[in-house]
């Protein structure tokens, strides 16, 4: 199976946005990955429903929304609202994640769980049936262009033994540091889902690179 590719906007020239979008527009890319970040739960502020709302009037892919805020549940509406497709929120960030997940579903968005890369995935045990992704963080969350964890891959092992087991029908998303060389291994393990930031964006050919991830195989 190939894997879904979601090229991540933060690491986008945001004084072309639009041009970005249309680019992402005729790639492989199956999603765009839009990172929002509060300043509170990550220490890095980047965009809000001003600019979701303008991403969304051009881009013709889904947008999956990763929010590293604090009490995402205040805003989920809001985000349904400015165009996400999936909605996901970090474990460590919402103190009742079950009624979260709900709440996402709730809008006729589908539902995803991230995790730090300190945290286990067997944490998910009890509530794996209700995500329809989980989104594992290969870097600490804040910033684009730092370097992929590679405790990851035995991350993605555990938690594709725990889906089977559950009989989830999660999709298993891997975020931060992702690029050529590791893309192979994260889909031997079970990742289907990959985001790349400054992998796509700065390269020479974006098109070229994202056509490229998305024909990596295991
Ligand atoms: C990091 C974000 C990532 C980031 C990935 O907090 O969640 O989505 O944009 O960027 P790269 O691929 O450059 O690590
Ligand atoms: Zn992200």
């Amino acid at each position: 199976m190939k894997p879904l590719i979601a090229p991540s906007v933060l690491a986008s020239d945001f004084a072309n946005l639009q041009s970005e979008v249309e680019m992402l527009n005729k790639s492989q890319a199956d999603w765009l990955h839009i990172d929002i970040m509060d300043g509170r739960f990550v220490p890095n502020i980047s965009f809000g429903f001003p600019v979701m709302e303008a991403i969304r009037r051009y881009a013709q892919k889904p947008m999956d929304v990763h929010l590293m805020i604090v009490e995402p549940e205040q805003y989920i509406e809001q985000f349904r609202a400015a165009g996400a497709d999936t909605i996901t929120v970090h474990f460590e960030s919402t103190t009742h994640l079950h009624r979260t997940l709900q709440q996402i579903k709730a809008t006729g968005a589908k539902a995803g769980i991230a995790l730090n890369p300190h945290t286990s995935v067997h944490l998910l045990e009890d509530v794996i049936v209700d995500a329809d992704m989980v989104l594992l963080m290969s870097v600490n969350p804040g910033f684009g262009g730092q370097k992929f964890i590679e405790n990851t891959y035995r991350k993605i092992e555990s938690l594709k033994n725990l889906i089977i087991s559950r009989n989830s029908k999660a999709l298993i998303e891997i975020d931060g540091g992702v690029n050529q060389d590791n893309a192979p291994l994260l889909l031997e393990k079970g990742a289907d889902v990959l985001v790349a930031g400054s992998f796509v964006f700065s390269s020479a050919d974006p098109l070229q690179t994202i056509a490229d991830l998305k024909s990596s195989s295991n």
